[in-house]
């Protein structure tokens, strides 16, 4: 029965990470059952209808909290259409009006369901020219698969999120990962970008983007369950370090365009801004700091949650910004709950929808990541960083502090990241055969200035956490005033140096460590001679404004945490002593 196979593939899935479970199936019509939870939990409720075709979904909420009534599939006023979706629709708003105006009723607050009405606009008996209709209408991003009640097939399309289909023995399947099908067969087709599919018990048919039929042949699967999960990845975190480009894809969406319309804060008169947070999301905030008083002009302090809310305030009401992947740390939600208390208005920066957090604040930007699966924060971290970046423009626009010219020029240096952040993956192996330099030290220290002194913070704490060296992040103007006596030959140095306006003063500080024999790693711009003329290896990242160097260079501080945890053969998903999600003080 097809709710069996369903659920099974969606059992599959559950380590990414969702809030909502839902099948519909043709069984003597359509028979939806969706609802908010666990899969444990909702699987005994779902009845076993006897149809032999149908979709599921689990969600991870982006647009619309998770609920019942947000849970996919999503089904059409006639009842006979029914569709999940995985991706963003960012016109939903535009295009939710235009359809409730010729008199669709929408029952949740997803974007997701103008895809489900959209089809209904369209039918006219041939549901793959209605999907392919719908979807010229939307701007976004998606995996879709939908069916009409009595057809007998599929149908399923692709743009910027994967999808795969199983090909098995007188049963096809369709899917947004290959582990969801491998119990069932190890034949797969890849739907490319922009391709889409009719999908029936015995044939498959392949469209490009221009609706011609594409030949494609299975490609066979050697992968076990456990590889599929992680996409063939070794680790969760090097997955997610591998899933940044799409993530910060993902993050920008939609935002960029709407700086000026108030998309990531409304109008309100800031006078000073604090941001709140902890651990990695502390380092966000503090990179959040330059980015605000360079584009911003706003004064900006940053406070550790667990200090902020036993500290005795100042009787001043800054704008207060929390930082929290997570959503529910329970420092962070404390600090939120101690600033509303002190009349400052609130804003959490924040991956998960629906989160404590999310409720506690007056606004939320949500950084659309994705499930982050692995302990040490990575892709929600620089995601974290587009945030800020966001936040720093909009709140420099506001006040007049930047041009447009700046903001177009960030805009598009922003929206060229994703590829940005890909050529730094391109340079892993190279990573990975110079960590031997850190492998065997007790003590590393991370050195930058300016925006990229957090960025090293950032960086230490990466190898500490998964390593478990000892790794000391500093700015590098400090190293005179005390560190400098530890360092000598057994002690290396991981240095990064930009092109920004402190370049001359942090060759100069990479000198002196490299004076005491201090092994030296460079992270710095491509091609810079001087930097790898006076360090022991170099890393060159993509030539970024220097504002915006924090992203690519964490990727590589990411790379180098995690191949030194792979060499000394550490549990780099679930480090000793940590949790994902801190719920406790
Ligand atoms: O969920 P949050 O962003 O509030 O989590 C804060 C810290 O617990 C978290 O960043 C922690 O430092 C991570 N393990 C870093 O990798």
């Amino acid at each position: 029965m097809a709710v069996d196979i369903l659920l099974d593939g969606l059992k599959r899935l559950e380590y990414r990470g969702y809030d909502s479970v839902g099948v519909a199936i043709a069984s003597e019509g359509l028979k939806v059952f969706k609802d908010k939870g666990e899969m444990s939990k909702i699987e005994p409720l779902i009845p076993r209808w006897n149809g032999q075709m149908g979709i599921g979904h689990t969600r991870w909420a982006t647009c619309g909290r998770p609920s019942k009534e947000n849970a996919h599939p999503f089904v059409d006023c006639t009842g006979r259409i029914a569709l999940v979706h995985n991706g963003i629709i960012e016109n939903h708003l535009e295009l939710r009006k235009q359809l409730e105006e010729e008199g669709h009723t929408f029952t949740s607050e997803t974007d997701t369901e103008v895809l489900v009405h959209l089809m209904e606009h369209y039918y006219d008996g041939d549901a793959h020219a209605t999907l392919r209709a719908a979807l010229s209408r939307v701007k976004g991003s998606y995996a879709v698969a939908a069916m009409v009640e009595g057809d007998g097939h599929i149908v399923v399309a692709r743009k910027e999120n994967p999808l795969v289909i199983g090909v098995g023995v007188g049963e096809n399947m369709v899917a947004s990962d290959v582990t969801a099908v491998l119990g069932l067969t190890n034949k797969v087709v890849y739907i490319q970008e922009g391709e889409s599919a009719i999908v029936s018990a015995d044939g498959i048919s392949i469209f490009d983007a221009q609706g011609s039929t594409v030949d494609r042949q299975p490609t066979p699967i050697t992968w076990t369950v456990e590889d599929a999960e992680k996409g063939g990845f070794e680790h969760f975190m090097l997955k997610e370090i591998y899933e940044q480009p799409a993530a910060i894809h993902n993050s920008l969406l939609g935002s960029l365009d709407e700086i000026y319309a108030g998309a990531v804060i409304p109008d309100i008169d800031v006078s000073s801004v604090k941001l709140v947070a902890c651990g990695t999301s502390y380092h966000a905030a503090m990179v959040g700091k330059y980015v605000i008083e360079d584009l911003a002009r706003l004064p900006t302090t940053v406070e550790l949650a667990s200090e902020y809310r036993y500290s005795p305030g100042t009787g001043e009401c800054p704008f207060t910004v929390l930082l929290t992947q997570s959503g529910e740390t329970a420092d962070t939600l404390a600090a939120a709950r101690e600033a509303r208390r002190r009349g400052c208005r609130t804003l959490a920066v924040t991956n998960v929808v629906g989160s404590t957090i999310s409720r506690e604040v007056d606004h939320v930007f949500y950084t659309n990541a994705g499930p982050e699966i692995g302990v040490a924060a990575t892709k929600t971290f620089t995601t974290q960083l587009i945030a800020m970046y966001l936040l720093g423009l909009r709140l420099g626009a506001m006040r007049q502090t930047i041009d447009r010219t700046k903001v177009r020029h960030l805009s598009t240096e922003l929206r060229s990241m994703p590829r940005y952040v890909s050529g730094v993956l391109d340079r892993a192996s190279q990573i990975e055969e110079v960590v031997e330099m850190l492998v065997d030290a007790r003590d590393i220290f991370y050195l930058g200035r300016n925006i990229n002194y957090p960025t090293m913070l950032e960086g230490a704490l990466k190898l500490k956490e998964i390593s478990y060296i000892h790794a000391e992040g500093y700015a590098a103007g400090e190293l005179k005033h005390g560190p400098l006596a530890l360092l000598d030959a057994s002690t290396p140095v991981v240095a990064a140096c930009v092109n920004d306006h402190t370049r001359e003063k942090m060759l100069g500080n990479i000198s002196e460590v490299a004076a005491r024999d201090s092994p030296v790693l460079g992270i710095g711009v491509e091609g810079d001679r001087e930097l790898a003329a006076i360090t022991d290896a170099m890393i060159g990242v993509p030539r970024v404004p220097p504002i915006l160097s924090p992203v690519p260079l964490t990727v590589v501080l990411q790379l180098i945490a995690y191949y030194v945890a792979k060499k000394k053969g550490c549990s780099i998903d679930k480090p000793r002593n940590l949790a994902k999600s801190v719920t406790v003080e």
